[in-house]
């Protein structure tokens, strides 16, 4: 195919999916009911998906089939035609978030070309840097936070004390947190949600330089999708919680020494994603009702183009809540 020919691109359709799950998720919005929350939004995606011209496979969806009866791991989705795709979904990025009205909650969807993206299967958790394109050569897991923050700043051509490091709030992290600090950083703690900032880390003005730590592996995947499409650098590592989980890895196959960059996480070159905020954040503006009408913010990319676009959408009130019957 001759690559410099315009072609179709699947993000400016899949951000249908996620303004729908984004949408519908919103109703939920600080009304304590997480499940709710995620119900909604699967229910908005699963109902937009199938219009996309796309031959897609879920590789990072919603879990097992017998548990979970929509985006489920293995679902075909799209209309049928178009390219074959592989399809990470995550309906609501930040179910806790939405449920106490916190910021940063999305809803994000990447597709790559078929049997490019990593299968994260057991290994549930990994340890995560993610960096913009000012910075892309400079991290590298392998080495300390302390050196990690001394090479980004002098990528980025500042002090490491005006860099801000977006971490999630957990036990384990205690170290990591206490380092950064000695070191000068700014520690932005989060409850959860770490997709939005590793999105903000690769995009200029958002106030975040980079994330760091330990999060889902199907999120760190979706990560790489997105710093793909941004042109910024991403490492992963596995991160078995236990002996059990390192020897359920190890039996599996997966390489635990193994340095994960974006590339090996979604090794196809057409990547598509688009997200659309929940509750607002650094990344994206969440869900608002103006009168009456419903706004979103999204963002959609496209790694062969570089596109990286911006959509503001607004959409009748009363088309939603017909939509929506049974939310609150
Ligand atoms: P939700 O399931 O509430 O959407 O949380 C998602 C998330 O915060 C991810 O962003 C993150 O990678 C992961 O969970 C962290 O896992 P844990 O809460 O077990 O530390």
């Amino acid at each position: 195919m001759d690559r410099s020919i315009p072609d179709r691109n699947l993000a400016l359709e899949l951000v249908r999916v996620t303004e729908s799950a984004a949408t519908f998720a919103s109703r939920w919005i600080g009304r304590g009911d997480k499940i709710a929350a995620d119900q909604a939004a699967v229910d908005a995606m699963r109902l937009m998906i199938n219009t996309v011209s796309m031959r897609g496979v879920v590789v990072i969806g919603e879990g097992e089939k017998d548990e979970a009866p929509m985006l489920y791991n293995g679902e075909a989705v799209g209309d049928g035609t178009g390219p074959e795709v592989d399809v990470a979904v995550d309906p609501l990025e930040g179910t806790r978030l939405t449920a106490l009205g916190m910021p940063n909650a999305i809803a994000v969807i990447a597709v790559a070309e078929r049997g490019t993206m990593f299968f994260p299967g057991a290994a549930l958790y990994m340890d995560k840097i993610a960096v913009g394109p000012g910075a892309a050569d400079a991290i590298d897991i392998e080495v300390s936070p302390t050196e990690n923050l001394e090479r980004v700043s002098e990528a980025k051509g500042v002090g490491v004390n005006d860099l801000t490091v977006v971490v999630l709030e957990r036990e384990r992290h205690d170290d990591l947190i206490a380092e950064l600090r000695e070191a000068g950083a700014r520690v932005n703690l989060i409850r959860d949600g770490d997709v939005a900032p590793a999105i903000a880390a690769a995009q200029a003005g958002t106030g975040v330089d980079l994330l760091m730590g330990v999060g889902g592996t199907p999120e760190g995947v979706i990560s790489a999708a997105a710093i793909k499409c941004l042109g910024g650098a991403m490492h992963g590592k596995l991160w078995p919680r236990n002996q059990e989980e390192r020897q359920q890895l190890l039996d599996a196959g997966y390489e635990l020494d193994a340095v994960l960059t974006a590339d090996d996480l979604v090794q196809g070159d057409d990547v598509f994603v688009a997200a659309t905020g929940v509750t607002s954040g650094a990344l994206l503006r969440g869900v608002r009702v103006v009168r009456d009408r419903v706004e979103t913010e999204s963002i959609v990319m496209r790694s062969r183009s570089g596109t990286v676009r911006r959509i503001q959408a607004s959409h009748p009130l009363t088309k939603i809540q017909s939509l929506t019957k049974g939310a609150r």
